[in-house]
């Protein structure tokens, strides 16, 4: 074990961490990153862009609408108003990482479309190549500062908690040695859940061992049931499953089957561009019922593709597929993670010591159904919001009461271990996904019991516990709403028009 000295630690290095790190002056920032710069995060393989209400005839006001409808009501309205009337100044902030956005001839910002948005309201970097194009920048600037270090290969194991405040984490480094880095404060940026689905659009670090180290630090957790499926990911077996951004049907693309038919116009009179939870729900029955479906963008995009859509004509050009003449197949993939650690509006989590940002946070921005594209908007806000916070603070005693941390567990993930995290994520897909009801919930807990018993490795056992936590939320919840659809309660119920918060703790307890 080693010590360091104190400092700020961010733990994650996706555009919420690195945001949150750009933004300190005057302490030492480490940021440690699970992967090499770059890899690893679900911000590189962003194809959407940051939610901004800045074109002809939008507002905030509508912006705002937008994102409460999307999140089915129970969306925190404060967080929305939060991150929209911040979303210029995160333009601005980005522009002044170095951060290109695409612009038109006549120099307004040119701005894509996605589903359930009123205007077109996506400011994007070369198309849909967003993600990349703001990380690159990000990671330029990091390079020039001295007082951020970044280390890579890092994941975190637990939290260190001492008289109720976390004040570092257990770091395993890139050589497997476990380190005990002390800080000032601690930023968990860690990002989403996807990977605990055997069909996700998220890289395989993003397993919730944020929220798994926060649960076990005693953190308070919402909203843990809500799990966006992205409609459109490409359906042709590759793991993790590359995406087919949701502005290919801003720009007119339509889904059909493989007797040629539209389905989406007599479901939805936004068709295609319905909420996400709706039109992921409508390509699961079809593929449910026998059915291919296929995003067909011959007759809106056609040749411009390559220009237009660069990342994903790329995706389609690796599995030989020419998107020009040729409809992507395509299916629904856990996405994006509404739920998560507990935050106020600077981020602040029910912990002394401890903030949270990106994916990994629930600020409640998000309700049951994050509007696309807002998630990099909220990235953004909240990575200020803690990095000042911290600044500015002067430490007061939590009002919670949490228990010491736990103790680290050596199990290496080997092959045997590799078999039951692909089995877990199978049934997370077959089980926990598109289409909920209780009998499944009820098997996958069961299931989960029994792996619990077992000697799990480190990884395996963040995966149990934040599989075990979304299905206990989700059986809770027994209403449909947003992202989560049961078919034994497949109606909205105004009594569940809240949302859900809770501990590890209390969890256990009422187990
Ligand atoms: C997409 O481009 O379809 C994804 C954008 C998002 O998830 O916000």
């Amino acid at each position: 074990m080693t010590h360091s000295q104190d400092t700020v630690i961010v733990i994650g290095a996706g555009i919420a961490g690195l945001v949150a790190a750009l933004s300190f002056k005057g302490l030492r920032v480490d940021i440690y990153a699970n992967a090499p710069m770059g890899q690893g995060t679900a911000s590189n393989w962003s194809q959407g862009g940051v939610a901004a209400a800045i074109g002809p005839g939008d507002s905030a006001a509508i912006h705002i609408q937008d994102s409460l409808i999307a999140a089915a009501d129970i969306a925190d309205r404060t967080a929305v108003e939060f991150i929209v009337n911040k979303a210029r100044d995160a333009i601005h902030f980005l522009e002044h990482q170095g951060v290109v956005f695409d612009h038109n001839a006549d120099g307004q910002y040119a701005l894509s479309r996605e589903a359930a948005h009123s205007f077109p309201r996506v400011a994007r970097v070369k198309g849909d190549l967003t993600g990349p194009g703001i990380m690159a920048a990000l990671q330029q600037q990091i390079k020039q500062r001295p007082d951020i270090q970044l280390h890579s290969g890092w994941k975190i194991l637990d939290l260190i908690m001492h008289d109720g405040r976390i004040i570092g984490a257990f770091l395993l480094d890139p050589n497997g040695h476990v380190h005990r880095k002390l800080a000032t404060a601690v930023i968990l940026a860690t990002g989403g859940v996807g990977y605990l689905y055997k069909n996700t659009s998220n890289p395989k670090t993003a397993i919730g061992e944020g929220i798994a180290a926060a649960a076990r630090a005693g953190a308070l957790l919402s909203d843990l049931e809500f799990v966006q499926f992205h409609p459109t990911t490409m359906a042709v077996g590759l793991d993790p499953s590359p995406l087919a951004t949701e502005a290919l049907r801003g720009e007119g693309a339509v889904l059909i089957n493989d007797q040629n038919e539209r389905f989406m116009p007599s479901i939805h009179p936004l068709a295609e561009l319905a909420p996400r939870d709706v039109v992921a729900r409508a390509i699961f029955a079809q593929i449910k019922s026998g059915h291919n479906v296929f995003l067909d963008c011959r007759a809106a995009i056609g040749s411009g593709f390559a220009e237009k859509f660069p990342k994903v004509f790329a995706l389609c050009q690796n599995i030989g597929l020419d998107p020009v003449v040729t409809p992507i197949p395509v299916e629904p993939a856990a996405h994006y993670h509404m739920g998560g650690v507990v935050t106020d509006l600077s981020g602040r989590t029910s912990i002394d010591g401890l903030w949270a940002c990106g994916e990994v946070a629930c600020t409640g921005a998000h309700g049951a159904n994050r509007l696309a594209s807002n998630s990099l908007l909220e990235a953004i806000v909240f990575g200020q919001a803690a990095a000042t916070d911290i600044m500015n603070i002067r430490m007061t005693k939590s009002p919670y009461a949490p228990r010491e941390t736990s103790v680290i567990n050596y199990v290496p993930h080997d092959v045997a271990m590799q078999a039951k995290e692909l089995a877990l994520r199978a049934m997370m897909r077959d089980r926990v996904g598109v289409i909920r009801h209780a009998d499944d919930l009820l098997w996958a807990q069961a299931e989960l019991e029994k792996l619990r018993q077992q000697n799990l490795s480190h990884r395996l056992g963040n995966m149990v516990l934040v599989a075990g936590m979304i299905i206990h939320m989700a059986l809770e919840r027994k209403e449909s709403r947003g992202s989560h659809y049961r078919t034994d309660y497949p109606n909205l119920d105004q009594a569940w028009c809240r949302r859900q918060s809770t501990t590890m703790q209390n969890l256990m307890e009422a187990a």
